[in-house]
């Protein structure tokens, strides 16, 4: 009921939204409540597991999956079931398409990439996220706490390297943008180049149309502002959590490492085949990692019973201390 009456309450006055009458599920990939700028405000946050966005997005993601049976393997990122069964994700993904151009991916790069978010440690930002349901992922329901820990113990199950292990656990950290009171539309779902034509396997692709790239000169040729074979690391992608996640962990991870916290929401081009004829050594190779953690992203929610984090918080603090400082910067 107190959730209810929170979520009526922040979206109060918020009618310029797309709104879907039939399933009566207000959009909440605009700005978030929850702005928060500094380092104390940010442990604040962790410690306060009912915080108001948290309670939003749970509340949403609740009316989505209620819909949803259990799902298998097959059914992971069902985008079709999706437009049906969960009217968030499309309505996200259209928000998303409108508004990731050239001129927003370099604003947000040059802003992030200056790490003056505070300084926490990496466990800080994994308490942060216990609470934070991703409502534009159409597979995993738990929060982002529990999947990271899911995830990285997958794959230490299959005796993966400490590095793969720890690059389980810390992928999604850049969702931390939530925090900073960035919205949805440019924290989380699948990324992709800007500043050359749009592929065809992008997820919802047609909502490209009303994003004023499309239409640009440049922008809309086969290969835009790039040169072939240039490598991905010379290539704009859509802003998210992928992006920031790199530019908080370049310093302390080996390559490939940084190149799936990079790329892992880049489908079109590992799990779909686009964009190839941009690509160089460097990402073959985190190509073949890609695929080997997708199988822990997208598979360990349903093999787990939900991970105790306090008991598992020794080895993993024990894991994160032989890359990271105690504290890094954001
Ligand atoms: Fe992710
Ligand atoms: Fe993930």
């Amino acid at each position: 009921m107190y959730e209810d009456y929170l979520y009526s309450m922040e979206y109060q006055g918020n009618n310029n939204n797309v709104h879907n009458d039939q399933e009566n599920i207000p959009n909440n990939s605009n700005t978030l409540p929850t702005k928060i700028s500094t380092t104390e405000a940010l442990v604040t946050l962790n410690r306060n597991s009912h915080s108001n966005y948290n309670m939003m997005l749970n509340h949403e993601i609740r009316q989505q999956h209620q819909h949803l049976e259990n799902p298998a393997y097959a059914q992971f990122r069902n985008y079709e079931n999706a437009i049906t069964k969960m009217p968030g994700i499309p309505r996200f993904y259209k928000e998303n398409h409108e508004n990731q151009t050239v001129e927003h991916v370099v604003a947000m790069k040059a802003k992030y990439s200056r790490l003056d978010n505070g300084w926490f440690s990496i466990w800080d930002a994994l308490e942060v996220m216990d609470g934070l349901v991703d409502s534009a992922d159409p597979d995993v329901k738990t929060t982002q706490a529990v999947h990271a820990l899911q995830t990285a113990e997958a794959a230490r199950r299959d005796g993966q390297p400490d590095w793969f292990i720890l690059t389980c656990l810390i992928h999604d950290l850049g969702k931390m943008l939530y925090f900073m009171g960035e919205p949805q539309w440019t924290v989380v779902g699948d990324t992709f180049p800007v500043g050359c034509k749009y592929a065809d396997k992008i997820v919802y692709r047609e909502f490209f149309v009303n994003n004023p790239d499309f239409y640009h000169e440049l922008y809309s040729t086969d290969h835009g502002i790039y040169t072939p074979r240039s490598g991905f690391k010379n290539v704009h992608f859509s802003f998210g959590h992928d992006e920031y996640m790199y530019m908080v962990c370049k310093d302390y991870l080996p390559p490939e490492a940084l190149g799936i916290i990079r790329y892992h929401s880049f489908y079109a081009w590992h799990t779909e085949g686009e964009y190839t004829w941009l690509m160089d050594d460097y990402d073959t190779e985190t190509l073949k990692w890609i695929k080997l953690f997708n199988k822990y992203d997208l598979g360990s929610n349903l093999l787990d019973e939900p991970p105790n984090i306090e008991d598992l918080k020794p080895f993993y603090i024990d894991l994160i201390a032989t890359y990271f400082p105690p504290k890094i910067r954001w």
